[in-house]
């Protein structure tokens, strides 16, 4: 692939007018990457170097590519890092979590040592229900207090955590619990979204009606509810605790130990489970935390993703707690119960760094500017932007409306895949909107063509990583085949399935995706099993999922459907299969529009071409159909 995706490369260019980067040896990005280059090994021993071990690496990373081993030899427990060293340094007394409720009236706080008993008790009380080192724990859960205790409870005995998303439906849930065969699940009575409670509990219960693994749930009862437990199987959150002892010795892992298990959604199968490891994930994501985010002692956080994704787990929970942060969590959606509460939030706790997603954004600009201007946002000192480009149009508005001209705006590439922030403009460096940014000190990606040749500027091409860094995944769960499939295109790098144009100064712009990933307000969503949802209601016969352009979420999801003879198209029919795939995998993954087609177009094997009927959708040449059956 070497066609010109003729981008017009904008020189518009924005310099905060000061820089916050301290005189660390890190600096500035040149000296840093520089230094990174000098001598790989010694820039990650020495960030390791940072952080607390139970006994240290032999070897700093192992490479037979495409597996890595970091950190090799080395024992450690995640949560000492997050909490034990606070705790026992002089971070005793300082607020960890904040926490908003979704209707805004209640807020919890809780310091480095109430978090860290707290985790220590709920890990006892997994013990307790015989869960052990190396055992797969769901957590299906609002985001709440306790969902944090609960990630860093299983962390603490070595348990795996495997979160769904609990905007998922019941049968995304069952087929992740299924792939992992978790023995635990836990879960709340419900979660709020927009005022209307969802009854989590519920959804649950159908999704381990053929789950043979679970053993036990576990219910966080937040309502007035009372919602009743079985006896045999369902346990109190609380209950458990109140019986656990308050000390709990972390347990020792190896620097290769599975630390948890993340599903993302792939194009073809099931969702594919990626596995991380404790050792380089906690790395990289306390550098980058501290690094990227420029994060200091003082700094007040506020990611607004959930747990549910890569960017809650790397980005409010482990870095920022390994950093000793104060993290604020919040249950809120941006636009309820009015889309100045998040502005309002960030004033009252005053919030200093921002990380959000662009789809907020682009809705913040739909309900215009006066809603931020209500608010003082003075605290704020950094912005930063993940999960799709940040259009320059967005990039102008977040920049002048809420970080007034003087916040950096930073965007960061990753996946996750990667653990960690890959491509990121970092504080201080001049920002380019539309682009990401360069590859951060650690990391060597670039542009190539399909052999992994670089391609010139300005061209478009595959973004690759070229070496293993820290918080890689190791494999993915039941399917290391897939696996190697990551780093055997595009001459054995790391592929990402990105499609990215680089400037001349090593920007990176990323255009889109190579593969049938759609991702809808961040959210990424595989063509394959929204597919599978149509295909199993009794009038479809087959059915493929396309991503068109949306003005607010990024991309929505259009289906093409066949039906089975019999069966007549009609609006009753477009709106019956929708809502059955919403309840199937959620309202995140729901088409927005059905098309009932005679045909799908498809490869001589039978492969269906998505990207044909995104061509016709759009308009567009479809390219290369030299494949299509007739
Ligand atoms: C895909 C990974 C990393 C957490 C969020 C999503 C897209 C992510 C950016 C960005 C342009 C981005 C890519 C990537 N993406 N961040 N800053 N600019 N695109 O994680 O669900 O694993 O999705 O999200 O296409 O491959 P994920």
């Amino acid at each position: 692939m070497s066609e010109n995706f003729d981008v017009k490369l904008d020189n518009k260019s924005h310099l905060p007018e000061y820089s916050y980067i301290d005189n660390t040896w890190m600096g500035r990005y040149e000296p840093a990457y520089r230094r990174f280059l000098d001598d790989p090994e010694r820039f990650w021993s020495e960030i390791a170097h940072e952080l607390d071990w139970i006994k240290p690496w032999d070897k700093v990373l192992e490479w037979n590519h495409p597996y890595a081993k970091w950190f090799t030899g080395a024992k450690l427990n995640i949560t000492c890092n997050c909490l034990d060293r606070h705790v026992l340094g002089d971070r005793r007394n300082k607020v960890a979590l904040i926490w908003r409720a979704e209707n805004d009236l209640e807020e919890r706080v809780m310091t480095y040592r109430q978090l860290h008993t707290q985790v220590m008790r709920f890990a006892n009380a997994l013990k307790n229900l015989g869960v052990k080192k190396g055992d797969k724990v769901c957590l299906y859960m609002p985001f709440v207090p306790e969902h944090v205790v609960a990630i860093l409870g299983c962390a603490r005995i070595g348990a795996v955590h495997t979160i769904v998303y609990g905007g998922f439906g019941a049968d995304a849930l069952n087929s992740r619990i299924r792939d992992s065969k978790a023995k635990i699940v836990i879960t709340a009575d419900v979660s709020y979204r927009r005022g209307k409670a969802i009854m989590l509990k519920s959804i649950v219960d159908e999704a381990i009606t053929n789950a043979p693994s679970v053993e036990k749930v576990i219910v966080l009862r937040r309502s007035n509810l009372n919602v009743e437990l079985i006896q045999e199987k369902e346990v109190d959150f609380y209950e458990i605790m109140e019986q656990a002892e308050n000390y709990c010795e972390p347990e020792e892992m190896d620097s290769e130990d599975p630390l948890f298990i993340l599903y993302t959604s792939g194009t073809t199968g099931t969702p594919k489970g990626v596995v991380h490891t404790c050792g380089g994930y906690m790395v990289g994501t306390y550098y980058t935390t501290k690094y990227v985010f420029d994060m200091r002692d003082t700094d007040v956080h506020w990611c607004t993703a959930d747990p549910g994704w890569i960017t809650g787990h790397s980005y409010i929970v482990y870095g920022p707690l390994a950093t000793g942060a104060t993290v604020l969590i919040s249950e809120t959606v941006p636009d309820y119960p009015d889309p100045g509460i998040w502005w309002k939030i960030i004033e009252d706790i005053g919030v200093t760094i921002f990380y959000t997603a662009p789809t907020s954004i682009r809705m913040f600009m739909k309900y215009g500017e006066e809603w931020a201007k209500k608010y003082n946002l003075d605290s704020l000192r950094v912005l930063g932007s993940v999960g799709e480009p940040l259009n320059p149009e967005a990039f102008e508005w977040y920049y002048r409306n809420i970080g007034k001209s003087k916040c950096p705006i930073i965007d960061t590439w990753w996946q996750t895949e990667t653990g960690m922030h890959m491509i990121a403009t970092l504080v201080g460096e001049k920002m380019k909107p539309g682009f990401a940014g360069k590859p951060i000190p650690g990391i060597i990606a670039d542009v190539v063509d399909k052999d992994g040749n670089p391609v010139e500027p300005g061209i478009g091409g595959i973004l690759v990583i070229k070496t293993p860094w820290p918080s890689m995944m190791r494999t993915i769960h039941n399917n290391d085949e897939r696996y190697r499939q990551y780093w055997s295109g595009a001459g054995g790098y790391y592929t990402a399935g990105d499609l990215a144009v680089k400037d001349e100064e090593g920007y990176i712009m990323i255009i889109g995706r190579a593969d049938d990933v759609i991702i809808v307000a961040g959210h990424n969503i595989g063509t394959a099993e929204v597919e599978s949802a149509l295909v199993a209601q009794e009038p479809v016969a087959e059915a493929a999922v396309i991503g068109k352009p949306d003005v607010l979420k990024g991309q929505s999801i259009k289906a093409f459907v066949t039906l089975r003879v019999g069966y007549e198209p009609g609006e009753q029919l477009k709106n019956d299969l929708i809502y059955n795939v919403r309840m199937s995998l959620g309202p995140i993954a729901m088409p927005s529009e059905i098309e009932f087609v005679d045909t799908l177009p498809k490869t001589r094997s039978g492969k269906i071409m998505r990207r044909v009927l995104k061509a016709k959708e759009m308009g567009l040449d479809p390219g290369d159909i030299s494949t299509l059956d007739e």
